[in-house]
C-alpha cells in the first residue's frame, strides 16, 4: 500500500524508515519530509500545518493510509477533514487532540476521570495566579496551557520566579496565545518515563516503554527542551508499572474522551512520574514522542504499516507487537543555542561515517544547501543504536559521534545514565 506521512522531524524520519521496511508498504510519501526522510520516501514540499494543501495532496495521491506525525495539524483538525473524505487516518480527531492542545482541558479531564496527576489550578488573571502561587509556595510548576513545542513549562524554584513566569505567559510575551491561560501545579519529584499506546476506539495496545531526557544539560540541568535523547525500554517501567499505567491512566482517559464524544485513533502518550506517592501523570500527548519514536521504531519488529492501518480501520483488537529484545538509545544533536536562538545554515559533515560506525542517523531540523546537509532547526539529528545493554548502545552512539564534523552542534554526554546505573548495580 501507499502511505502518506505528515511531518518532517526526527519522529517522522523514524516512522518513514520503519514503514519503508514494512512488507505491507510499497510506497511512502512524506510532506514536507527532510533530507534524511528523502532516502526513505518521496518528499513533497508542503508544510505540516498547511491543511488545505495537505488535503489536496491526499486527493491527488490517494494513499491507503495517512499517518499524522506532529501535534499541530492534529489540533488544527487535519484528521477530521481527511476522515470526512473517507481516508484511513492514523491520528486523533481535533476534539481528542485537545488532550495535548490544551493543558487546562487535559487537567480538567484527568480530574473528571480520576487519573492521578499533580494538584493544580488554571488561571487567566495574573493577580489570582499570584495568590495561588503564594498559597502553594515554591518549588512550583507554571505551564502555558497551549502548544509550545515542549518548552512552555517552567519549574520555578522561588515564588518570585514563578510569579514572573506566570505574568510573562499571561501577558503573551513568551508563548503568545498559548500562554493566555496558565496551569499552575504541584512540583513532583521522581523518575520520569514515557508510556505510549496505540489506541483505536476501546482497544489500547501498549508500546514498549521509553525514557526521554527533557533538560538541555547533563545531569538533567538547564531549561526544558523538546527532548535531548531517549532510550527503550525504560527499566523503571516494570510490568507492574505498565499495568497500572494502562488501568489507571490510559483506560480512564480514553473512556472520558469517549464520554465527551471524542474518538481516539492514534498514539496516546502518557508522560508519567514515579513519585514516592505513586504514579502521577505529567501530561498527555496525542502522537509519538520525539525522540522516543526513534528508539521505539529501532526496536519494533512488527509490520508498522499493518498495525497503523488496523488502528485506522478500527480493527486493532488481536494485534500483537513484537520487539527486538535489545536496547535502543538515541542521542539528539542540537544547534548550539537551542532552545533559545541559534544560527542556521551551518554545514554538517561526517554523517556517513557516523552511520558506518553502527548507528542510524535520523534527521530532524536539517535541510540541503549546495549539495550539503545544513542545520535548519533546533533539534537536528537523532543518532540511534541498538545494544545488548543500554551502556553498549550508548557507547556505540558516542563513539560514532566522534566522526561528526559540525562545530555548531551540541549534544548531552549522559543519555541513558539512569538505566546504566541500574545495569551496573544488577
Ligand atoms: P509537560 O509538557 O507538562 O510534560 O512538561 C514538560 C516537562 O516538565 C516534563 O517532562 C517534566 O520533566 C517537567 N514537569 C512537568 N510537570 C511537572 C511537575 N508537576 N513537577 C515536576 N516536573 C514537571
Ligand atoms: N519527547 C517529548 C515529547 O515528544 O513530547
Amino acid at each position: 500500500m501507499k502511505v502518506l506521512v505528515i511531518g518532517g522531524g526526527g519522529r517522522e524520519h523514524a516512522l518513514c524508515w520503519k514503514l519503508n521496511r514494512s512488507d505491507s508498504v510499497s510506497e511512502v510519501v512524506c510532506a514536507p519530509g527532510n533530507p534524511g526522510i528523502a532516502k526513505e520516501a518521496r518528499c513533497i514540499a508542503i508544510g505540516a500545518e498547511d491543511i488545505d494543501a495537505l488535503m489536496q495532496l491526499a486527493r491527488d495521491e490517494q494513499p491507503k493510509l495517512v499517518v499524522i506525525g506532529p501535534e499541530v495539524p492534529l489540533v488544527m483538525g487535519l484528521a477530521d477533514k481527511l476522515r470526512a473524505e473517507n481516508f484511513a487516518v492514523f491520528g486523533p480527531d481535533q476534539a481528542a487532540a485537545e488532550l495535548e492542545g490544551s493543558k487546562s482541558f487535559s487537567k480538567a479531564l484527568m480530574d473528571e476521570a480520576g487519573v492521578p496527576t499533580a494538584f493544580f489550578e488554571t488561571h487567566t488573571d495574573p493577580k489570582q495566579a499570584e495568590a495561588y502561587i503564594r498559597k502553594i509556595g515554591a518549588p512550583i510548576v507554571i505551564k502555558a496551557s497551549g502548544l509550545a513545542a515542549g518548552k512552555g513549562v517552567i519549574i520555578a524554584h522561588t515564588e518570585e520566579e514563578a510569579i514572573a513566569a506566570s505574568n510573562d505567559m499571561l501577558a503573551g510575551n513568551s508563548f503568545g496565545d498559548a500562554g493566555s491561560q496558565v496551569v499552575i501545579e504541584e512540583f513532583l519529584e521522581g523518575e520520569e518515563a514515557s508510556c505510549l499506546f496505540i489506541v483505536s476506539g476501546d482497544t489500547i495496545l501498549p508500546l514498549a516503554s521509553s525514557q526521554d531526557h527533557k533538560a538541555l544539560l547533563d545531569g538533567d540541568n538547564g531549561p526544558n527542551t523538546g527532548g535531548m535523547g531517549a532510550y527503550s525500554p525504560a527499566p523503571c517501567v516494570t510490568p507492574e508499572v505498565e499495568q497500572e499505567v494502562l488501568n489507571t491512566i490510559a483506560k480512564p482517559i480514553i473512556a472520558a474522551l469517549k464520554k465527551r464524544g471524542a474518538n481516539f485513533i492514534g498514539t496516546l502518550y502518557a508522560g508519567i512520574m514515579l513519585t514516592n506517592k505513586g504514579i502521577k501523570t505529567l501530561e498527555f500527548n496525542v502522537r509519538f514522542g520525539d525522540p522516543e519514536c526513534q528508539p521505539l521504531m529501532s526496536r519494533l519488529q512488527s509490520d508498522l504499516g499493518e498495525v497503523l492501518l488496523a488502528a485506522a480501520e478500527s480493527r486493532l483488537g488481536g494485534v500483537h507487537l513484537d520487539w527486538d529484545s535489545r536496547k535502543a538509545l538515541c542521542v539528539v544533536v542540537s544547534s548550539d543555542g537551542y532552545p533559545a536562538s541559534f544560527e542556521k545554515g551551518q554545514a554538517i559533515n561526517g554523517l556517513d561515517a557516523v552511520e558506518a560506525a553502527g548507528t542510524t542517523v535520523f534527521h530532524a531540523g536539517t535541510s540541503e544547501k549546495d549539495g550539503s546537509i545544513v542545520n535548519n532547526g533546533g533539534r537536528v539529528l537523532g543518532v540511534t543504536s541498538l545494544g545488548e545493554s543500554v551502556l553498549e548502545a550508548q557507547e556505540t552512539v558516542y563513539k560514532a559521534l566522534e566522526n561528526l564534523d559540525w562545530k555548531g552542534g551540541f549534544f548531552r554526554k549522559d543519555i541513558g545514565y539512569r538505566a546504566i546505573k541500574r545495569e551496573q548495580k544488577s
